[in-house]
């Protein structure tokens, strides 16, 4: 499959890992890359010693690295630093990018904006973006209101009629070939997958919590503020989680003040997260929870999606 995406970064096929904290690490990212796609690095919050234990891991493989805009603002060093390691890509989201896209820019490395409004892919399209990755609510982890159905071909028609250079990826719940072909349809050049690389055998997740997550299906995640109030992170009040529900979830959804005052709940939260345990913590994972079965080399992954979006390309539009 040929797109402006695969010609973007010369890769075998239009699939970008997104770079999930904490389980994206430099082996998963190789991976993908060996494999024909675009691996990022889940460099999240910004921990400059993980960050670099994590390239060091990649071997020769060329990835690219990704970081949570706010976060990693108060941290503008750390971008310094994976630029300095020859990164295939810097990747943000969550927050205005302005001015770390200026120190991406000046770089000359490729720059991937994940956004969540048409608003914030215009704005990103502004800041010189490469490549926009157009987020809908689906998505594990952290993410807005947009369904991915109609954000993809709105921000599809933008780049058409004002931005042709920008390459578009669709994001959130995709998992298999029906999604990248879907994608796509909708007119995007690539997809970027997390919660399907999450349940690899090259991610850092503790084998519980996939356990929880090859049980589920969609119905049971949801978006909340309650796993960022019980870990004390300060996300801008626009954006909340997916993650599978659970009695944390059912307890403290609708009453985050209650959680607030709540020290001792928030501390079995944390305590549950380092020991991965998906009924005191919350495993993240999107509505593609339903999609996933097992866990499999990222390897296996993208040639069953790529494989799978061929034949339903080539049955329906025969
Ligand atoms: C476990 C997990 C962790 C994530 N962490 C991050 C992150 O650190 N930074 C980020 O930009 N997006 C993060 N995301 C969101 C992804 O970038 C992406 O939008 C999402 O995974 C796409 O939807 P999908 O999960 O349905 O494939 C995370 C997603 C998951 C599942």
């Amino acid at each position: 499959m040929k797109t402006k995406l695969t010609e973007k970064f010369e890769l075998k096929h239009p699939i970008i890992q997104a770079p999930m904290a904490f389980a994206a690490g430099g082996k998963l990212a190789s991976a993908v890359t060996a494999a024909g796609g675009l691996g990022l690095i889940g460099g999240g919050y910004g921990d400059e010693d993980w960050v670099h234990e994590q390239f060091d891991a990649t071997g020769n493989q060329s990835v690219g690295c990704g970081f949570i805009t706010w976060s990693i603002k108060q941290k503008p060093h750390l971008l310094d630093m994976v630029l300095d390691r020859n990164p295939a890509a810097v990747f943000l989201s969550f927050d205005d990018p302005e001015p770390l896209n200026e120190t991406i820019k000046a770089a000359g490395v490729p720059f991937i904006c994940q956004v969540q409004t048409l608003r914030d892919a215009k704005h990103a399209i502004d800041l010189g973006a490469d490549v926009i990755v157009a987020q809908g609510s689906e998505a594990g982890g952290h993410g807005e209101k947009r369904a991915t159905f109609t954000f993809v071909p709105e921000v599809a028609d933008y780049i058409a009629s004002s931005a042709s250079d920008v390459v578009l990826c669709a994001a959130g719940g995709i998992a298999d070939g029906r999604g990248l072909a879907a994608s796509l349809a909708l007119g995007a050049d690539g997809v970027l997958v997390g919660s399907r690389f999450w349940a690899t055998s090259e991610a850092l997740v503790h084998p519980d919590m996939l356990n929880a997550a090859i049980k589920a299906d969609g119905d049971d995640t949801i978006r909340s503020k309650v796993v960022d109030v019980a870990r004390g992170y300060p996300w801008p009040d626009r954006y909340n989680a997916r993650v599978l529900h659970n009695e944390f979830t059912d307890q403290w959804h609708d009453d985050l003040d209650g959680l607030k005052e709540s020290p001792k709940a928030a501390q079995q939260w944390v305590e549950g997260w380092a020991a991965g345990d998906p009924n005191a913590a919350n495993v993240f994972i999107g509505e593609a929870t339903g999609l996933i079965h097992g866990v499999k080399p990222a390897a296996d992954i993208i040639n069953e999606i790529v494989e799978q979006a061929e034949q339903v390309l080539a049955k329906r539009y025969q």
